[in-house]
């Protein structure tokens, strides 16, 4: 049981997709919510779209009536509103100074027990709570997209926190049936910073003329056992935020040349083909369009999974040799945040470490790259013969 109750009443900052989502997963975990956003016709359209989506759920047999749930919010211009609130979850624009003042307002309003938490993928969490007085009860809580439907929740610690705050929304978490995992505050947490190579490997293979996209899609999937291609993935997820996120993890990393942003998914963000939703990205959504053709050969989908896939796990294991997180949260995060087939660490002890050396000292043998060194930790688990799992 956390220290959080049926009754307490929880604020989201934010009513665009994931504070309209964070809202929802409140209220049908039982709680009274609070909604606010500066703009009124975001909070109009949040209240159009969560009627939608609880009509649905009414057809389905999940809940008894739309207006079970909505009489559980209250939607809110004015801070004030947030006066009883037990925990109040930030999910504004992502912007640090914006996020610095909203939090330092917030805190004024609260009581002295109210827990803050911002919904951040990419920002400090620790640079956020040093906008507050009483930092020690600032975290991270971090929902992934959309909200209701993704069970991984990243809960972030700030250097300041309080370690049984940071329990307590763990435990909660739990009680809203989501799957917590504990992720150091630095940047891209877990799945951000671990999945990196999935699109950055791919993009580069395809720079080189190694395969096309639809085939390292090909391969990714029907080899890899991933449910969608790094192409189509990113085309999905639009290369406006994917690409966004590659830099942002760039910068942060003080320029790490493993985390590398790409030309070519530069150049589609500036051409305004963000992907399916403009109708074009990597691919061609217009009716008609012609479609690339795989190039189904056997052994180039391996050694595409495997370059792709190895390079995935060196990530993991180097998160793990940096406390980042546990192997476990580390196994959690990308299954249940990314939905892939096993954890990198499984992964790993099913290959042997040996062999995900190798492939990753050929790769830094031929390219001479930084991008392509193994983490110490692959290295000594490949000597030792040790599993991780
Ligand atoms: N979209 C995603 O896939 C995703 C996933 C995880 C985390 N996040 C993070 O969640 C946060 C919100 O992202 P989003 O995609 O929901 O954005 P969004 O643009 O859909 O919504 C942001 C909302 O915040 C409101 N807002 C802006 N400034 C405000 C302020 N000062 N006070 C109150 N409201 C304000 C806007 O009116 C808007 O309704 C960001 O920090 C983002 O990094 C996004």
């Amino acid at each position: 049981m956390s220290k959080f109750s049926k009754d307490s009443i929880i604020g989201v900052i934010g009513a665009g997709a994931m504070g309209s989502g964070i809202a929802q997963v409140a209220a049908m975990a039982g709680h009274n919510v609070v909604l606010f956003d500066t703009n009124e016709a975001a909070l109009d359209k949040s209240r159009v779209g969560l009627e939608k989506v609880l009509s649905r759920l009414v057809e389905k047999g999940k809940i008894e009536s739309v207006a079970s749930i909505t009489s559980k919010y209250t939607y809110a211009s004015d801070l004030s509103a947030f006066r009883e609130c037990s925990l109040v979850i930030e999910a504004i624009i992502e912007n640090l100074d914006v996020k610095k003042k909203v939090f330092a307002e917030v805190e004024h309003v609260v009581s002295a027990d109210c827990v803050l938490a911002s919904n951040t993928s990419s920002l400090s969490v620790t640079s956020i709570a040093a906008a507050c007085k009483s930092a020690e009860r600032v975290l991270g809580l971090h929902f992934f997209n959309p909200a209701p439907l993704m069970a991984l929740v990243e809960v972030v610690p700030a250097v300041q926190s309080d370690d049984a705050i940071v329990q307590e929304c763990k435990a909660l978490m739990n009680e809203w049936k989501k799957v917590p995992v504990i992720a150091k505050d630095t940047p891209g947490f877990i799945v951000n910073r671990v999945a990196r190579p999935f699109y950055g490997e791919a993009i580069r293979m395809m720079e080189e003329g190694i395969a096309d996209a639809a085939t390292i899609d090909w391969a990714m999937t029907e080899i890899g056992g991933f449910r969608m291609g790094p192409f189509t993935l990113t085309d999905y997820i639009g290369h406006d935020v994917n690409y966004v996120v590659t830099e942002t993890v760039f910068q942060s990393f003080f320029y790490d040349p493993r985390y590398k942003p790409s030309f070519s998914q530069k150049r589609l963000l500036e051409a305004g083909w963000l992907g399916r939703k403009s109708g074009r990205g990597f691919f061609n959504y217009a009716e008609g369009a012609v479609q690339l053709e795989a190039n189904k050969d056997e052994t180039l989908g391996r050694n595409i999974v495997e370059r792709i896939v190895a390079m995935l796990i060196n990530e993991a294991v180097d998160a793990l040799h940096l406390n980042i997180a546990s192997a476990q949260d580390l196994e959690l995060a990308m299954t249940k945040g990314v939905n892939y087939p096993k954890g990198l660490l499984a992964w790993c002890d099913e290959w042997g470490a040996d062999k995900v050396l190798n492939i990753l000292d050929g790769l830094y043998n031929e390219y001479h790259e930084d991008r392509y060194r193994a983490s110490v930790l692959l290295r000594r688990a490949a000597i030792g013969g040790t599993k991780f799992m």
